[in-house]
């Protein structure tokens, strides 16, 4: 869903305190150029973290609002964030890939482009499945957590709610859990994004 989801965090600008910052794990054309003109319009430090895309670093050249992150995101934040001294009024986590169908892929046919994903992640000493996607994305968030302002807001994209069994699932699958457990919750709009689940604390429904 990247390509539209990311805008959604705009929405929320009016939350974000000059001096905060926006983190953005896993990067892309899609995302970081939109996401960064909306940190850079709201007086944020954004920080763009995917080691795999050294080229958004150009986003931000001359630039110190903008700084690239060459690690994986929950390692930046467990190591680095805090010695920034900023607090981080919103996150848009889209990283470790969700497997779609993944029976499918193991069993039968399996997509070129997915072989090769499997390949990558396997030479970065990891496995492409969908338990490690949630569990990087719950590592993230329990950070985030930490260092979050009051307001914030969490968009995590490749999640949504499963009617049928009444959880969600994708990449947030285990993060909303967590961060509903903790006082966030999920903002009005999720329905109408569907693919793409937002939570927030400190600001009020409607508002
Ligand atoms: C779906 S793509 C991101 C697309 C991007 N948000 C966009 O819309 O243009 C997923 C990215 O997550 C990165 N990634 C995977 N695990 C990561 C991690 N733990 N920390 C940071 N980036 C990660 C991959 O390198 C890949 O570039």
């Amino acid at each position: 869903m990247g390509a539209q989801a990311h805008g959604v965090l705009g929405r929320y600008r009016r939350y974000f305190k000059p001096g905060n910052a926006l983190v953005e794990i896993g990067c892309g054309s899609d995302s970081t150029p939109a996401l960064y003109e909306i940190a850079r319009e709201t007086g944020q430090t954004f920080y763009a973290c995917d080691p795999k895309h050294p080229e958004v670093a150009d986003l931000g050249q001359g630039r110190d609002d903008f700084v690239y992150v060459d690690r994986k995101g929950e390692d930046f934040l467990a190591h680095d964030f805090e010695a920034t001294g900023q607090r981080i009024s919103a996150a848009y986590l889209d990283n470790f890939d969700w497997m779609w169908n993944p029976a499918r892929f193991r069993n039968e046919n399996k997509p070129k482009f997915l072989v090769e994903m499997v390949a990558e992640y396997g030479q970065a000493g990891e496995e492409l499945c969908n338990v490690n996607s949630s569990i990087a994305h719950l590592e993230q968030s329990i950070l985030v957590d930490r260092y979050a302002a009051d307001p914030c807001a969490i968009l995590f994209d490749d999640t949504w709610f499963e009617y049928a069994h009444e959880v969600y699932l994708g990449k947030g699958s285990a993060a909303v859990i967590y961060l509903l457990s903790r006082g966030w919750r999920v903002a009005d709009e999720l329905d109408m994004h569907g693919l793409a689940t937002m939570v927030v604390k400190g600001i009020e429904r409607g508002g």
